[in-house]
């Protein structure tokens, strides 16, 4: 089943409804409890990674996300600068967004929050990490596919229950392995447990990515 939406609200019982940050999605009902949560890279939108999802899991739930910033009319998840540049205030705001449009769509969809996997490529591996640094409680685990250090939290925060597998370009252009490596440190000294495999490729997505990716997928079941 397809879903297309424009906005998810959260029902809080006998409080007050509080607005929800919209964001243009698809859902696509699966037959596990795993749902993966689809980030878009530059100029990408909410059916871009269905694919690339399914690739990954055959069973799980999909959830695709647009960006809501646009850079020359291309979807991005936060603004920035210059390329590799980011607007920190922006990206502080976008990753709160994010967070709570994740409740809010968990509530509506009956999805298992435990058993939410972010997967991103490049500018949404970004905010999946960012999420990561600033709201831990929202996921269990992530596939950052070409991801860089977004921001450095202000507080570190408990990541001791978070799986986390990346794939890096060894020739990618535009982030350096020295980059990705300090995010990898980060996220292992706030206690995730992260796997980091380096491909013989640039910033582009390999099949080897999604080959390793979908069995560390399996094997965190
Ligand atoms: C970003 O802006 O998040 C990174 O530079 C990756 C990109 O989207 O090009």
């Amino acid at each position: 089943m397809h879903r297309r939406a424009n906005s998810v609200s959260s029902r809080t019982g006998s409080r007050n409804v509080r607005p929800q940050p919209d964001f243009i999605h698809e859902f696509v009902a699966g037959k596990s409890n795993r749902t993966l949560l689809l980030l878009h890279g530059t100029g990408g939108n909410e059916r871009d990674l269905i694919p690339l999802g399914r690739e990954l899991d055959l069973d799980a739930a999909l959830l695709g996300l647009r960006g809501k910033v646009l850079e020359n009319g291309m979807p991005r998840f936060f603004r920035r600068l210059a390329e590799g540049v980011f607007d920190l205030e922006d990206l502080k705001k976008r990753t709160h967004e994010l967070a709570d449009f994740v409740t809010a769509a968990a509530d509506r969809y009956k999805i298992d929050i435990h058993q939410i996997v972010a997967v991103g490529y490049s500018n949404g591996a970004n905010i999946a990490a960012s999420m990561l640094l600033l709201r831990p409680e929202i996921l269990p685990a992530a596939v950052l596919f070409r991801v860089m250090v977004p921001l450095v939290p202000e507080t570190k925060p408990n990541l001791s229950s978070v799986r986390v597998w990346i794939g890096a370009g060894a020739h990618d252009p535009i982030i350096s392995a020295s980059n990705t490596k300090e995010l990898v440190e980060m996220l292992r000294s706030a206690g995730a447990d992260v796997t980091i495999r380096f491909f013989q490729s640039g910033h582009e997505l390999t099949s080897d990515d999604v080959d390793l990716a979908r069995e560390w997928l399996t094997s965190v079941r």
